[in-house]
């Protein structure tokens, strides 16, 4: 005997069957909003030349494998501060990496001693285990004391 559910006893397909296999498709699971999304905060909002600033990354996915840090708004690889690897916590420093930065393993960045120069935008990606990847920008503020 059968359990009731299998079989629809008429010729259509039943419209939970669809509304199941719309939900578990890649394609739409890509598409919905992520609940939470990727932020960065300068903190302080506004820093004199000289101390230190953080630039916190909230919202961090659970499942990321690596962060990478840039600086600039866009990501390009020239611009590269470091690349952070969660699974050896291994820091490859890029080619925009000055020495006075720390990427943490929640992917926050610590800046010392920040000059006049550092003022301007700096940019978050994280890569997932599942190889998705965001981004986000954060504002650094240097002024002169
Ligand atoms: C984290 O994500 C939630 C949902 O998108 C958002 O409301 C919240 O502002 C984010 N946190 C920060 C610090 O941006
Ligand atoms: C990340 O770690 C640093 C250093 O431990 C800490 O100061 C910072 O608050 C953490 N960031 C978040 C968003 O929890």
């Amino acid at each position: 005997m059968e359990p009731p559910s299998a079989s629809p006893h008429r010729g259509h397909v039943p419209w939970q069957g669809l509304l199941l296999a719309v939900l578990v498709s890649p394609l739409t699971f890509w598409n919905l909003p992520t609940t939470a999304q990727l932020a960065i905060e300068s903190v302080p909002f506004t820093a004199a030349e000289g101390t230190d600033v953080l630039l916190l990354a909230h919202n961090v996915s659970e499942n990321v494998k690596g962060y990478t840090w840039y600086k600039g708004e866009r990501g390009i690889d020239s611009h590269q501060i470091s690349i952070y690897l969660t699974a050896t916590q291994g820091i490859i420093p890029g080619p925009a990496y000055s020495g006075r930065e720390t990427v943490y393993p929640n992917g926050s960045l610590l800046f010392q001693k920040v000059t006049l120069e550092d003022t301007g935008f700096y940019t978050l990606q994280t890569i997932s285990s599942d190889l998705q990847a965001e981004k986000a920008s954060g504002h650094i503020c240097v002024y002169r004391e």
